[in-house]
């Protein structure tokens, strides 16, 4: 049976609002057309009447069958967007957020007031935020994780986009050689007891790049006190919503001078900057 480019949208937009809601589905339908089939909303206008081939079909009906399990679609993809570069993402590393971006922004705007000359990443994963201030400052950057596949990843990623960056394996800052500079870091922050209620989608990413003990803040409370005591400048952190208060707390019991949040577009506690 033929079917026409439309009809297949068509069908892949309602077999996705089996699991998303309609907005999400439809969203999503078009980043399968867009990123995987390489055919972007213009070129469907002009030939969305046209027969679809079988092997077109057959690659539709794979990923179908990885996504019904709950497989996110950029593991599917293998790359996904941030600040309008494309990294790749493999299993080993957490999939690129958003909220993120607020990160990378509130760390260009400190760094560029405190005048600094170096950066580091901590918990790089895919190597978005070092990655994205190389390319935006002129800044040395360096960034470390703990896991030897995620630093695979960024490394690639980090040649692709043509930056130079460090790279060190290990815990928070003891790898990174003084000055350290400024630090940013997304270190996991999800309390481990909200597992059982989190998305399904999650439990495809690496629980080392999700959980942290004490409810989500040892990781964030652990690196504050080391930037403070190898005498960073400031210390930025993506935290979780709601983490905020008691992490201002805990920057200024361990001697930063300030700490603010800045919160995301639904008013959740998203960044904490602390100044020295
Ligand atoms: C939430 S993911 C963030 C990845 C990436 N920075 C991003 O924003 O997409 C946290 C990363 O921190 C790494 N990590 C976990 N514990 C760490 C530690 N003690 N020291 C360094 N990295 C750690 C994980 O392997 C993971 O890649």
């Amino acid at each position: 049976m033929t079917q026409t480019y439309h009809q297949l949208r068509a069908e892949l937009t309602s077999a996705l609002t089996g699991f998303l809601d309609p907005e999400e589905a439809q969203a999503e339908g078009f980043r399968w057309f867009e990123e995987g089939l390489g055919l972007p909303r213009s070129w469907m206008a002009a030939h969305g009447a046209g027969e679809v081939p079988a092997e077109v079909r057959r690659k539709i009906d794979a990923w179908m069958d990885r996504r019904r399990k709950g497989e996110p679609w950029a593991y599917i993809l293998g790359w996904s967007l941030f600040r309008g570069h494309r990294f790749t993402v493999t299993p080993e590393t957490l999939i690129p957020r958003p909220e993120t971006e607020l990160l990378v922004v509130a760390a260009l705007e400190v760094g560029q007031r405190l005048k600094v000359d170096r950066c580091v990443d901590i918990g790089t994963g895919s190597g978005i935020i070092a990655v994205s201030l190389a390319l935006e400052t002129d800044w040395k950057l360096s960034a470390t994780d703990l896991s030897p596949g995620a630093l695979k990843v960024a490394k690639m990623n980090a040649k692709s986009l043509g930056t130079a960056i460090q790279f060190h394996e290990g815990s928070l800052l003891n790898p990174v050689p003084d000055p350290v500079g400024l630090v940013v870091a997304n270190l996991p922050y999800v309390d481990p007891t909200d597992q059982p209620s989190l998305q399904r989608e999650l439990s495809f990413e690496p629980p080392s790049a999700l959980f942290a003990p004490d409810r989500g803040l040892a990781l964030s409370t652990a690196l504050l006190i080391q930037a403070h005591a190898r005498k960073s400048p400031a210390c930025l952190l993506e935290i979780g919503a709601g983490q905020g208060g008691e992490l201002c707390r805990r920057a200024m019991g361990v001697g930063w001078r300030k700490a603010l949040i800045h919160q995301d577009l639904a008013g959740h506690d998203r960044i904490l900057v602390a100044l020295a």
